[in-house]
C-alpha cells in the first residue's frame, strides 16, 4: 500500500491483495458447488459492480450469465431505512434458474432479506448469496449467506464499489472515512 492515502480515508481495512485472495477462495467454492450447472449471477447495483467483475472472472468451471438489479434503501445517507424500492428490475426470467445474488456488503441485512424473498418468489431452482463484506454487529435479521468474504466492524466503509454520496467507489481497497467527511 502506498503511503499517500487520500485525505478523506482514515484507515485501510482490507487491501487490494486481501480482497483478491478472498475472492479466489469464494470462486473456488462456487465453482465446486455449481459444477456442471448454469448459474445466473445477480449483481446489486451499484456497490456490487467490482465484486461482480472480479468474482465472475475467477470462476473457471461454472457457466455464468449476469443480470443486475438496482434497489434503494439508503438514499445518500449512511443508515438503512428498511424500506426497499426497485429502481431497476432484472431482465432475466428466474423460473427454474440457479441464482446467486452478488452483494458488496450486508449491514442490517434488511435489503438482502427483502431481496431474497422477492427473488425466491419468482420460482428459481436455487437461490444463494455471495457477499464480500458483512457487519455482524449491525445485523438485524437472520440471513443464510452461503459465501461470505470478510466480517468487518460496524463502521461505515467505502471503496471497492462502496460509496459515500457516490464518491470513493473506485478505490481498490476498503477503508473507513475520516470524520471530517461526515461533518461537511
Ligand atoms: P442493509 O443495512 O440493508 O444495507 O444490509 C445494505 C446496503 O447498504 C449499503 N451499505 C453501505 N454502503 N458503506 C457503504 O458504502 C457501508 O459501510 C455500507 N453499509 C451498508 C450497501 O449498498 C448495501 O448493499
Ligand atoms: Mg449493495
Amino acid at each position: 500500500m502506498g503511503s499517500a492515502l487520500p485525505n478523506d480515508i482514515d484507515h485501510v481495512l482490507l487491501t487490494e491483495e486481501q480482497i483478491s485472495s478472498k475472492l479466489e477462495e469464494m470462486a473456488a467454492q462456487i465453482d465446486a458447488d455449481y459444477a456442471g450447472k448454469d448459474l445466473l449471477l445477480v449483481g446489486v447495483l451499484k456497490g456490487a459492480v467490482m465484486v461482480m467483475a472480479d468474482l465472475s472472472r475467477k470462476l473457471q468451471h461454472t457457466t455464468v450469465a449476469m443480470d443486475w438489479m438496482a434497489v434503494s434503501s439508503y438514499g445518500s445517507g449512511t443508515k438503512s431505512s428498511g424500506v426497499v424500492r426497485i429502481l431497476k428490475d432484472l431482465d432475466a426470467d428466474l423460473e427454474g434458474r440457479h441464482v446467486l445474488i452478488v452483494e458488496d456488503i450486508i449491514d442490517s441485512g434488511l435489503t438482502l432479506s427483502w431481496l431474497m424473498s422477492n427473488l425466491r418468489s419468482r420460482g428459481c431452482a436455487s437461490l444463494e448469496v455471495a457477499a464480500m463484506l458483512r457487519k455482524p454487529d449491525a445485523m438485524k435479521v437472520e440471513l443464510d449467506v452461503k459465501y461470505i468474504g470478510y466480517d468487518i466492524p460496524n463502521e461505515f466503509v467505502v471503496g471497492y464499489g462502496l460509496d459515500y454520496a457516490e464518491k470513493y467507489r473506485t478505490l481498490p481497497y476498503v477503508g473507513t472515512l475520516a470524520p471530517h467527511v461526515y461533518e461537511n
